[in-house]
C-alpha cells in the first residue's frame, strides 16, 4: 500500500501528470494488476442508460417525468438528464477553467494539496491501494459546498476559476433539490423526504484523466459504487464512464452528451429504499489521446444520520440492510478499498 505522502511523492518525480502523459511508459504503481483481462469493456448489444428530458418538469409532464426517474433508479440506478435547471454556459465554462487548473505546473496545484480528507478546498493525487492496481491514473481537487463559500484560499488563477466554480455549485445544488423532490414522490413519498434527510451535504469532486500511453493497462476509477445518496455528474465529450448493466452484467458505456448530467444512486439511497433505488457497479476508462475531465457532486446525508430501510419502503421481503450512521458507514467504505466486492454487500441481511 502506498501512502497518499509517498504518492505526491510519485506524482513529484514524474513531474506533472501531464508530463506522465506525455511519457511512452506508465510507471507500475499505476498499472492494473493481474485483473486486466477481467477488466475488458464488453459491448451491451446497443443498450444505454435512459435519458429523461427534464422540460415541463415543473409542468403537466411532471407525472410522466418522475415516472422515468423511477424506472431508471429501478432499472439501473442511473441515468442522464437534459434540459434541466442548470444554465449550460456554467457547465461550460467550469469544464474550461477547472481543465485550465489541471494544467497549471506542478508547484503550483500542490499550493493547494492536503491529504485531510475533510479539507473545505483541496488538490488531490492518488488514492490508497486497491486490489486493482495502486494508483488510479486520475488527479481531483474537491471542495465542500456552502451557501456562503469562504473562497479565500481558492486559487486566484485561472481568472474566474472562484466566480465560476461559485455559480455552478449554486447552481447544482437546485437541481439537487428538484431531484430529490422528484425521486421522492417516484416513491411515493413527501416531496422534501429525500431531500432533508439524503441532500444537506454537496461535495464536488473533479477527477482530472490524463491521456495515457498505455490507457488499457490503468484504471481512472476501479469498479466502485458511490457510498453517498446520489451523484450529479458533468463530463465533457471524451468519454470513459462505464456502467455495470444489472440485466446482462456487462459494462455499459455511458455516451456523452452536451450540456447533460448523469445522475446515479449511491449505496445510501438502496439502503433507504431497500434496494428500490440501485447502487450501481460503474468504472472510469482512460482516454489514449485525450485529456478527460469530470465533475461529480456528491450529495450526502450529513455524518451522524443513521441510515436504515424506510418502514415506509419495506415490504413483505423485510428489511435487507442494516442501519448504520453515514459516518462509520464510510469508514467501513473506504476500508474496503482493496476488497473487489462492494461494500454495500457487507451491510446485507
Ligand atoms: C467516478 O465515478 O468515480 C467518476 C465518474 C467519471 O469520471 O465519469
Ligand atoms: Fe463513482
Amino acid at each position: 500500500m502506498v501512502a497518499v505522502t509517498e504518492v505526491a511523492d510519485v506524482r513529484k518525480n514524474y513531474g506533472s501528470v501531464m508530463q506522465l502523459a506525455g511519457e511512452q511508459k506508465v510507471p507500475d504503481v499505476f498499472k492494473l494488476n493481474d485483473k486486466i483481462e477481467e477488466c475488458r469493456t464488453v459491448a451491451a448489444g446497443g443498450r444505454a442508460i435512459p435519458v429523461v428530458d427534464l422540460s415541463g418538469l415543473h409542468g403537466e409532464k411532471r407525472a410522466e417525468l418522475v415516472e422515468q426517474m423511477r424506472a431508471a433508479s429501478e432499472e439501473w440506478g442511473f441515468f442522464q438528464i437534459v434540459n434541466h435547471s442548470v444554465p449550460g454556459e456554467y457547465m461550460d465554462e467550469i469544464l474550461k477553467v477547472h481543465t485550465e487548473f489541471f494544467e497549471m505546473p506542478m508547484e503550483e496545484k500542490m499550493k493547494y494539496y492536503s491529504d485531510d480528507v475533510r479539507a473545505p478546498f483541496k488538490y488531490g493525487v492518488g488514492q490508497v491501494a486497491t486490489s486493482y492496481h495502486e494508483q488510479a491514473w486520475k488527479d481531483h481537487l474537491t471542495l465542500l459546498y456552502q451557501e456562503k463559500m469562504d473562497t479565500s484560499k481558492w486559487p486566484k488563477v485561472p481568472a474566474r476559476f472562484i466566480e465560476i466554480t461559485e455559480a455552478y455549485n449554486h447552481a447544482v445544488n437546485k437541481l439537487k433539490s428538484e431531484l430529490m423532490q422528484a425521486l421522492s414522490e417516484g416513491l411515493g413519498l413527501q416531496s422534501n423526504e429525500l431531500n432533508d434527510v439524503f441532500g444537506p451535504v454537496q461535495r464536488t469532486y473533479t477527477n482530472f484523466y490524463p491521456k495515457c500511453p498505455e490507457a488499457d493497462r490503468v484504471f481512472g476509477a476501479r469498479p466502485h459504487s458511490d457510498p453517498n445518496s446520489i451523484t450529479i455528474l458533468l463530463q465533457d465529450d471524451v468519454g470513459g464512464l462505464e456502467v455495470r448493466d444489472l440485466k446482462y452484467r456487462e459494462w455499459v458505456q455511458v455516451k456523452t452528451i452536451p450540456h447533460a448530467f448523469v445522475i446515479n444512486m449511491g449505496d445510501q439511497m438502496e439502503v433507504f429504499t431497500n434496494g428500490k433505488y440501485r447502487s450501481i457497479s460503474h468504472r472510469v476508462r482512460v482516454n489514449p489521446d485525450k485529456n478527460r475531465i469530470s465533475i461529480a457532486s456528491f450529495i450526502s446525508p450529513l455524518p451522524r444520520t443513521v441510515v436504515e430501510p424506510s418502514p415506509l419502503l419495506v415490504g413483505e421481503e423485510g428489511p435487507l440492510y442494516k442501519g448504520d450512521n453515514f459516518r462509520d458507514y464510510l469508514l467501513g467504505f473506504y476500508g474496503n478499498d482493496i476488497n473487489e466486492k462492494l461494500y454495500i454487500e457487507s451491510i446485507k441481511l
